[in-house]
C-alpha cells in the first residue's frame, strides 16, 4: 500500500506477531507509528487475521469489523450471560489464527472477557484463553478511555472489575499480555516539543513546562489554514457553520452514495457534505499518491464533478473515496476465512476544517492548529490528544493559556503503564 519502511522497533513487533503465538499489546506515545504498523500488518501478514475495533468508524478506518458485529454480541454488559453462536460464527471463529483489535483503549474489560468466552466456546477449547487464538491489541490508553455507560453498567464494573479498562479483564489472570511500547516518535522532530508532550501525557507538567507551552502557543490565531481543535461539539458546529455562511457564493452539497447496510449512524464522513469555493477542508484519508495525508488542511478552489483543493499552493483534484464495510465469514468451499465487502460509503474524503472535535482529531497530524479547551478540559487524555496532533511548536496556537486542571490522567492507566514500563517488551502481569 505505502512504501514507508518500518523502523527497527516496528519491524521487531511485526516479526514477533508473525513468528510467535504470544498475546501482544502494541502501544506507545502519539506519533510512534502504531497505526502505520497495523496497516503494514494487515497487508503483509501470512496468518489468518481478523481485524476489529470498538466503533463503526474505527473499524472502517482499519478495514475491519466492529467487535459486536464480528462476535454477534448484544450491546450493554454481557457478564456471564450465555453466548449464542450459530454454526457459521463457530466456523468463522475456528479459522482465526490472530485477532487484531484496534483502539483497544476504548474496549472495556467485560467485552474482552466476552470475546475470550466466545472463542473458547466456538473452538471447544474451554481451558485455553481466547480458545488458543493469538490476540494483538493496538492503542494508547493515555489518549482514549472506555465509554463509561449508564449507572447500572458503572455499578457492575465497580463490583466486578478493578477498573473498566481492557487490561483489567479476568482473562489476563490466565494468560500473559506482552507489551511493546514503541519509543520513536515520527510525527514531531523537536526535542523540546516532544519533552513537553510527554509531560502532558503523564500529567507531569511543571510550572516551567506550562510556561514554555503558553509562551509559544497562547498568541493570536493565524487567519490562514489553521484548524481549531475544540473539546466541545457545539463549539465545532458553530465555528464551521458560521465560517461557511460568511463565505460569498452558493454552497453545494455532495451527497454520499451508500450501498448495503451501514447499520445506522456510523458513517465515516458527512452524508451531506456542504462545500463552497473558499471553504477550508481537511482530508479524511491518506492519498495513495501521497499528495495529502489524513488530516491535511486545504481550501476548496473549484467545484464541479470533482472538487479541487489547494494545499500549500498546489491545486489537487479530489475524487470521491470509498469506505468499505467488512464482514468476515467462513467459506465452506475453500475452508478459509472470507473477507467480504457488505456495504460501501462513497463521498469526497473531506470535512469542514475550520474546526473539529478533539475526539475526531485522534490519529491525525496537523501542521498548524488552534487548541480550544473551552472552559476546561473534561476527559482524561483530551489535552494530550489535542497538543500531540501538531507536528511542530511553531504550528501550536492556544485559545487560552493551559491550566493545571486541563491535564487529567486516569490513575488506572498510570498503574498499568508504569508496571509495563519497568519491563519493556517483556510480559507483564
Ligand atoms: N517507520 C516510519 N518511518 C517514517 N515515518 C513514519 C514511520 N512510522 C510512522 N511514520 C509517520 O509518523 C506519523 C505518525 O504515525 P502513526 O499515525 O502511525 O502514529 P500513531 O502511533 O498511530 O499515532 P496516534 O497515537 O496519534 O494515532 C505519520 O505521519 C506516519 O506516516
Ligand atoms: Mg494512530
Amino acid at each position: 500500500m505505502s512504501d514507508l519502511t518500518l523502523s527497527a522497533e516496528q519491524a521487531a513487533v511485526f516479526d514477533t506477531i508473525e513468528n510467535t503465538r504470544e498475546n501482544i499489546f502494541v502501544t506507545g506515545r502519539a506519533g510512534t507509528g502504531k497505526s502505520t504498523l497495523l496497516n503494514h500488518l494487515s497487508w503483509n501478514t501470512s496468518k489468518q487475521i481478523v481485524i476489529c475495533a470498538p466503533t463503526g468508524v474505527a473499524a472502517l478506518n482499519v478495514g475491519g469489523q466492529t467487535i459486536h458485529s464480528l462476535f454477534r454480541l448484544p450491546i450493554g454488559v454481557i457478564a456471564d450471560h450465555e453466548i449464542e453462536q450459530g454454526p457459521e460464527l463457530r466456523k468463522l471463529l475456528n479459522t482465526i489464527d490472530t485477532l487484531v483489535i484496534d483502539e483497544v483503549s476504548m474496549v472495556n474489560a467485560d467485552l474482552v472477557d466476552a470475546m475470550d468466552r466466545s472463542l473458547r466456546q466456538a473452538r471447544q477449547r474451554k481451558n485455553e484463553p481466547f480458545g488458543g487464538v493469538q490476540v494483538v491489541l493496538f492503542g494508547d490508553p493515555y489518549q482514549l478511555a472506555p465509554v463509561p455507560g449508564d449507572a447500572d453498567e458503572r455499578a457492575y464494573f465497580a463490583d466486578t472489575y478493578r477498573s473498566m479498562w481492557f487490561f483489567d479483564a479476568k482473562v489476563w489472570n490466565e494468560t500473559q499480555l506482552r507489551i511493546f511500547e514503541l519509543q520513536v516518535i515520527h510525527r514531531q522532530h523537536e526535542e523540546a516539543f516532544k519533552y513537553m508532550l510527554n509531560a502532558v501525557r503523564h500529567g507531569m507538567v511543571t510550572a516551567e513546562i506550562a510556561g514554555q507551552l503558553n509562551e509559544v502557543g497562547a498568541r493570536p490565531a493565524p487567519v490562514d489554514d489553521a484548524i481549531t481543535l475544540a473539546s466541545r461539539n457545539d463549539t465545532v458546529n458553530r465555528i464551521n457553520a458560521s465560517s461557511l455562511a460568511r463565505l460569498p457564493g452558493r454552497s453545494r452539497t455532495a451527497t454520499a452514495e451508500v450501498t448495503g447496510d451501514f447499520g445506522g449512524r456510523s458513517y465515516p464522513a458527512d452524508e451531506n457534505l456542504q462545500l463552497k469555493v473558499g471553504a477550508r477542508v481537511m482530508f479524511l484519508r491518506n492519498d495513495p499518491d501521497q499528495r495529502w495525508v489524513n488530516g491535511t488542511v486545504g481550501t476548496v478552489s473549484r467545484i464541479d464533478n470533482t472538487v479541487k483543493v489547494m494545499v500549500d499552493g498546489d491545486e489537487h483534484e479530489v475524487l470521491p473515496a470509498v469506505w468499505e464495510k467488512i464482514k468476515y465469514s467462513y467459506s465452506a468451499t475453500t475452508k478459509q476465512l472470507r473477507r467480504d465487502i457488505v456495504a460501501e460509503f462513497t463521498q469526497f474524503p473531506l470535512r469542514a476544517a475550520w474546526a473539529v472535535t478533539i475526539h475526531k482529531s485522534q490519529g491525525k497530524t496537523y501542521d498548524r492548529a488552534i487548541v480550544d479547551l473551552g472552559a476546561r478540559s473534561f476527559a482524561p487524555g483530551q489535552t494530550y490528544v489535542a497538543l500531540s496532533r501538531i507536528a511542530s511548536l511553531d504550528g501550536l496556537y492556544m485559545s487560552r493559556p493551559l491550566r493545571p486542571s486541563d491535564i487529567i490522567v486516569d490513575d488506572n492507566v498510570r498503574r498499568f503503564m508504569s508496571q509495563a514500563a519497568t519491563v519493556p517488551g517483556i510480559a507483564a502481569s
